[in-house]
């Protein structure tokens, strides 16, 4: 058995742009202070008849081209999501019906923000192990629907999208290092309190808008600038690397102000700081696999090239890796 590496990559975003100055419209809100607090000056939406699972079908046909195999060669799909098309089935079953991968196995991971890092990280074991050949590890997310269009301190900050990899032995280069990461004891921070098993719906969910996202900023805030910097320290150790030898760090998109910190903290140049916050907001777990999949198809990944991709997010979690770019 050889490395694991990444085969192929496709992303997708809706159509729809929603900018700061629609925003101003609904809200008590302003693009001056959108901008400057976050990053963010436009989002996208999903159209009212999209599903997770139809933008995950998207970005995974384009990753299956992309690694110039067929969908059933798949022999598993994972999707990370925090917003799946319903509690059950699993998301990754209706994409698996959508792309026509009739041999392959499927579910779901929750795992926050960093759900398409978690997929992949497991996903990769799965081909080391042998088990499966072809893995196809999805980030996928309508999150704007989870959000409250009452709450500015919410609703301005998410957008959606999707973005795929295809997982399979390479000859050079591959995975280097994973680490994963949570601490439940934190899983106030950042809730869709209604919905589950604790808190059914009812009509006082519903007055109580409890079937929204609900978050503490400030303290998110704190977690992922401090997590950021820890956890990608951890993967380069691992993988002995210092920062002079990444090329492109991909952090989640979530602030601006998380990812200048947090690179500040490694001591990271902003030339090899991958953003796209400005064009899509926080697009959840497809922030990554996006923001991955936009610098492949700009010519600017290079075989050789090392990549740090680090996530953080509800649980609260966190996971990174390092993977040397084989194609
Ligand atoms: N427009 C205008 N004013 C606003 C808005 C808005 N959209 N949102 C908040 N404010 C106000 C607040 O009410 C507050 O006003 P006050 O001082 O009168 O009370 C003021 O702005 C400052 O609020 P802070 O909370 O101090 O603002 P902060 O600079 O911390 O920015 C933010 C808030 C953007 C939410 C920031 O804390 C943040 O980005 N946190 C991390 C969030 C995050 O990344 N979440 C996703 C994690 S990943 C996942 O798993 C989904």
């Amino acid at each position: 058995m050889g490395n694991v590496g990444i085969l192929g990559v496709g992303s997708y975003v809706p159509e729809k742009t929603v900018t700061n100055f629609d925003m101003e419209k609904i809200l008590d809100t302003s693009d001056e202070w959108i901008r400057t607090r976050t990053g963010i000056i436009e989002r996208r939406f999903a159209d009212d008849k999209q599903t997770t699972s139809d933008l995950a079908a998207i970005a995974a046909k384009r990753a299956i081209e992309d690694a110039g195999i067929s969908p059933e060669d798949i022999g598993l799909i994972i999707v990370g999501t925090n917003s799946p098309d319903m509690r059950y089935p699993a998301t990754a079953c209706l994409v698996q019906d959508k792309i026509g991968a009739k041999n392959a196995a499927a579910f779901d991971l929750q795992a926050g923000c960093p759900g398409w890092i978690f997929a992949t990280t497991v996903g990769a074991q799965f081909v080391k192990t042998g088990m499966y050949k072809y893995v196809l590890t999805i980030g996928a997310e309508v999150i704007t629907r989870m959000m409250d269009k009452t709450d500015r301190y919410t609703y301005v900050l998410f957008g959606d999208g999707a973005g795929a990899t295809v997982l399979g032995n390479v000859e050079e280069g591959g995975f280097k290092s994973f680490e994963l990461y949570a601490d439940g004891s934190l899983a106030e921070y950042l809730t869709l309190p209604a919905g589950g098993s604790r808190l059914p719906f009812s009509q006082e969910v519903l007055d109580k808008r409890l079937h929204y996202t609900k978050m503490n900023g400030r303290e998110v805030f704190k977690f992922s600038v401090r997590e950021i910097g820890r956890i990608s320290k951890n993967v380069m150790d691992k993988a002995g690397l210092k920062p002079d030898d990444i090329r492109w760090f991909i952090p989640h998109q979530a602030n601006i102000r998380i990812i200048d910190a947090g690179m500040k903290r490694l001591g990271i140049p902003k030339e090899k700081v991958v953003v796209t916050i400005d064009k899509y907001g926080n697009s959840s777990a497809a922030s990554i696999p996006i923001a991955l999949d936009e610098i492949y198809r700009e010519g600017k990944l290079k075989k050789g090239d090392n990549v740090l991709m680090v996530s953080f997010g509800a649980g609260m979690t966190s996971g990174a890796f390092v993977v040397e770019w084989s194609k």
